[in-house]
């Protein structure tokens, strides 16, 4: 181990990003120390074995990004197809476009509004409830878009998202629900977007691809952690609460539950991500991955499905979204002034600051560390030796 410069712990975007620059920017020799079998953290993807169709392993995982840095970086790994996400909900047996726009609500009132009709209505049925005085999230949900879109549209998926009736759900959840007067349902509006034409896992690889960056898979830090030099600055990309041994309490996280499935069809439900907003179907929604790529060869008579499920997640499980609640704030706060106190060790990422980060924002993240603190530590640590 004393033959690195900088030790990264955790391959996901912010871990990559970081080892990337060190190596080739800043000619450092890194180590990255990866948990799990496998590089590239929530963004890996893999091919179902019988059917080659690209599955993202944690999750439906959509690339956008208005930050041209990071669009120019991301492009000196992979090229990006020209997909446009966009998710449908089944409710009632009804189906419609998501977020909620101009043809949702003409679709769900039965008739032919204008925008202006549109937003009359909305706000003629928001006035139930006075925003100021919305005592949990189902009131102020209905102070924003009035009871029946609320009841249609978020009621039941909220309920699943967070197994907690939205009367019981705090009302600073939400602070908006955009609703879009146009019949754009384009579900990203930023100026890039696309999925990396040869899969996530060959562009995290070739991030990785470097003779300086060493990547030693199913290696958790904290079994090296008594050898690893004191001197060695250490990027930690794991859970916060986690590196100080839960001292000062758990930080909640929602997971999620996945259950994969082969179906001997061409087509399931004609959609990438469609939600399933009624309370009484369990899943949450319904990935079918051969929709991500319809460029791409796949067998015409079989499809991959993933459907998801939302619950709270103990320590065993995979933090997948911060709670955020007052007291998960509050604790946070006490891991922050932990971690400013540690010299040689840098939190980022997902988990290292308990936030919830896009790939996007982890590459930016990454990026600007790398320019505003670890290249001033390396050449300082360079200059005093
Ligand atoms: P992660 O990707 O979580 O990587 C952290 C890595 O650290 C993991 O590989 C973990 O195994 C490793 N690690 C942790 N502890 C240790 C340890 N002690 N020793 C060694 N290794 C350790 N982003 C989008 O832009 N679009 C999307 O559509 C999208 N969908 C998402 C859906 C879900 C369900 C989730 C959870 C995330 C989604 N994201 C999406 C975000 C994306 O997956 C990443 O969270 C984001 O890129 C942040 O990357 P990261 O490197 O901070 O964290
Ligand atoms: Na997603």
């Amino acid at each position: 181990l004393d033959s690195f410069d900088v030790i990264v712990v955790g391959s996901g975007f912010f871990g990559l990003t970081v080892a990337e620059q060190a190596a080739s920017r800043l000619g450092a020799r890194v180590l990255v120390l990866e948990r799990r079998g496998h590089l590239g953290g929530n963004a890996y993807s893999e091919r179902e074995p019988t059917t080659g169709i690209e599955v993202h392993a944690y999750g439906a995982h959509l690339f956008h990004t208005s930050n041209t840095r990071v669009w120019e970086y991301a492009n000196r790994f992979t090229t990006f197809t020209g997909y446009q996400h966009r998710v449908y909900t089944v409710v009632g047996g009804r189906v419609f476009p998501m977020p909620i726009n101009l043809g949702t609500i003409c679709a769900y009132f039965g008739r032919h509004m204008r925008p202006d009709e549109a937003r009359a209505l909305v706000a003629e049925q928001a006035r139930e409830v006075e925003r100021a005085e919305a005592a949990n999230l189902e009131q102020k949900a209905i102070s924003l878009i009035g009871r029946p879109l609320y009841e249609a549209f978020v009621r039941g998926y909220t309920h699943k998202q967070w197994q907690t009736d939205p009367t019981e759900l705090a009302a600073e959840i939400i602070t908006r629900l955009p609703v879009r007067y146009t019949f754009d349902n384009r579900y990203f509006n930023d100026t890039y977007e696309g999925l990396p034409t040869d899969g996530y896992t060959t562009w995290l690889r070739r991030m990785a691809d470097h003779p300086r960056i060493e990547l030693r898979l199913n290696t958790d830090y904290f079994d090296l952690r008594p050898a690893v030099p004191e001197s060695t600055p250490v990027v930690y990309t794991g859970p916060l609460d986690r590196y100080f041994d839960y001292c000062e309490g758990e930080l909640g996280w929602r997971t999620l539950d996945f259950e994969q499935e082969v179906l001997e069809t061409g087509d399931f439900q004609g959609a990438p991500v469609i939600n399933y907003g009624d309370a009484d179907v369990p899943w949450t929604r319904i990935h079918e991955f051969r929709h991500f790529h319809p460029e791409r060869d796949y067998p015409t008579d079989r499809t991959v499905i993933m459907r998801e499920y939302s619950r709270c997640a103990g320590r065993d499980d995979e933090p997948y979204y911060p709670v955020n609640t007052p007291c998960d704030r509050s604790i946070l706060e006490r891991y922050r002034k932990r971690a400013a106190q540690e010299r040689n060790v840098f939190f980022g990422g997902r988990l290292g600051t308990y936030q919830y980060l896009d790939m996007h924002m982890a590459i930016a993240s990454a990026l600007t560390f790398v320019d505003n603190q670890l290249e001033p530590h390396l050449r300082d640590r360079g200059a005093a030796a």
